[in-house]
């Protein structure tokens, strides 16, 4: 029996982790406000920049104590830059289970070569937190963007500990709840969750945090990109918009524009509501077909973004291929575009249901889903 193409396509295919699809408003028109060929010192640039940096702490409930910077280097940079800015005091707990947390182990065993505990996880767990130790300085990963398995919440996390959590959390903000008062720092950037654009990320700081940058001084030389204290003083203008660098005044408009539209769509809760209901409808499709599953074993860490499946149907002979060929497949269909899995995480696919991405479309992809899987069946 020919197997037939489904009749609807998704209208938007981007289902891509990052940089993840732009607001359903989208127009280049949208960014005419941009203050380009000015100065980001100039008062209208600074007036962007405080914006940006206010409705960020608006929309995610940061608190007023908390300090919110806009960095170079997109989420990498915020993250190096608070990993190597506030490690060394003590000793460090480096927990990873994908392919992110890895890479920021290596970058403190091998490259500060700070002591440090490493906790891992296979792809599809998470480690468990009830044997992390608090009194040490945490570095983790909020969503595992490559894995699609999260922290369900902060529970694990005293409120009273003497280390600082670092958490990477750029697949997670504005999309999943972050318990402020356990994360000491936390980083994400622009081109993930609300659509923006790439190089820019955020660093947000506890007062923890804060006196830690203020009292510790690493033994390492600090780039200037990376610093954040002049005379033992945090640089209070990094946090009020005056940027350590040049900003792409046309990323910060962009920005500003997405969140607004963040704001339209009820904020944080209507988010979280709109990432959600796009990653039931691929669970739901799991839970119906016997040959795909979730990556994330356990459901209460199941992403509600990057959502990371893995085919499990026993005729499937060689199961990097066999993946590969149905993203092709739906690339080439026009149906779903950069679903492949990560390049370091098992083989299958990874849909990204950010806010986003239109409920609509995930549903339309889910027969392509299957239209493609029985082409490539039919066609070892
Ligand atoms: C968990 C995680 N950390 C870090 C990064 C790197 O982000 P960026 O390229 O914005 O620096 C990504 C990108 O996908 C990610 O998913």
């Amino acid at each position: 029996m020919a197997i037939q193409a489904p009749a609807t396509r998704p209208a938007n295919p981007r289902f891509s982790s990052g940089p993840c699809a732009k607001i359903p408003t989208f127009s280049l028109d949208l960014l005419s406000d941009a203050p380009l060929g000015r100065s980001h010192r100039a008062a209208v640039g600074k007036a962007k920049l405080l914006a940006a940096i206010e409705t960020t702490r608006d929309i995610l409930g940061i608190p007023a104590d908390y300090k919110i910077g806009i960095v170079p280097g997109s989420d990498t940079g915020a993250v190096e830059m608070a990993m190597w800015s506030l490690l060394g005091a003590r000793k460090a707990t480096m927990v990873a289970w994908e392919s992110f947390g890895a890479g920021w182990v290596t970058d403190v065993v091998k490259q500060l070569k700070i002591d440090a505990d490493v906790m891992t996880a296979e792809y599809g767990d998470i480690v468990d937190f009830d044997k992390v130790d608090f009194n040490t300085d945490v570095v983790f990963t909020w969503n595992g963007t490559t894995s699609g398995a999260r922290v369900p919440n902060g529970d694990k996390i005293p409120a009273a500990r003497e280390g600082l959590t670092i958490c990477d959390a750029t697949s997670a903000a504005f999309a999943m709840d972050l318990p402020w008062d356990k994360l000491d720092v936390t980083t994400f950037s622009w081109q993930k969750v609300l659509g923006g654009e790439a190089a820019h990320g955020i660093i947000v700081l506890s007062p923890r945090a804060v006196e830690r940058l203020e009292s510790y001084t690493p033994a390492w030389p600090m780039p200037k990109i990376f610093r954040m204290t002049k005379g033992g003083k945090l640089i209070d203008g990094i946090f009020k918009g005056e940027t350590i660098n040049t900003p792409s005044m046309l990323a910060v408009e962009d920005y500003l524009v997405a969140l607004d539209w963040a704001k339209s769509v009820g904020g944080l809760e209507g988010l979280i509501a709109r990432a959600t209901a796009n990653a039931k409808v691929i669970w739901d499709f799991c839970d119906a077909k016997p040959w795909i599953a979730n990556l994330a074993n356990d459901p209460a860490t199941a992403s509600n973004t990057s959502v990371c499946l893995k085919f499990t149907d026993d005729r499937i002979q060689d199961g990097a291929a066999f993946a590969k060929a149905v993203a092709k497949r739906l690339e080439v269909e026009g149906v779903a575009l950069d679903i492949g899995a990560y390049r370091d995480a098992p083989a299958g696919l990874r849909i990204w249901c950010g806010g986003t991405v239109e409920t609509a479309d995930v549903a339309a992809l889910m027969p392509w889903l299957e239209y493609a899987f029985e082409a490539e069946i039919a066609a070892q």
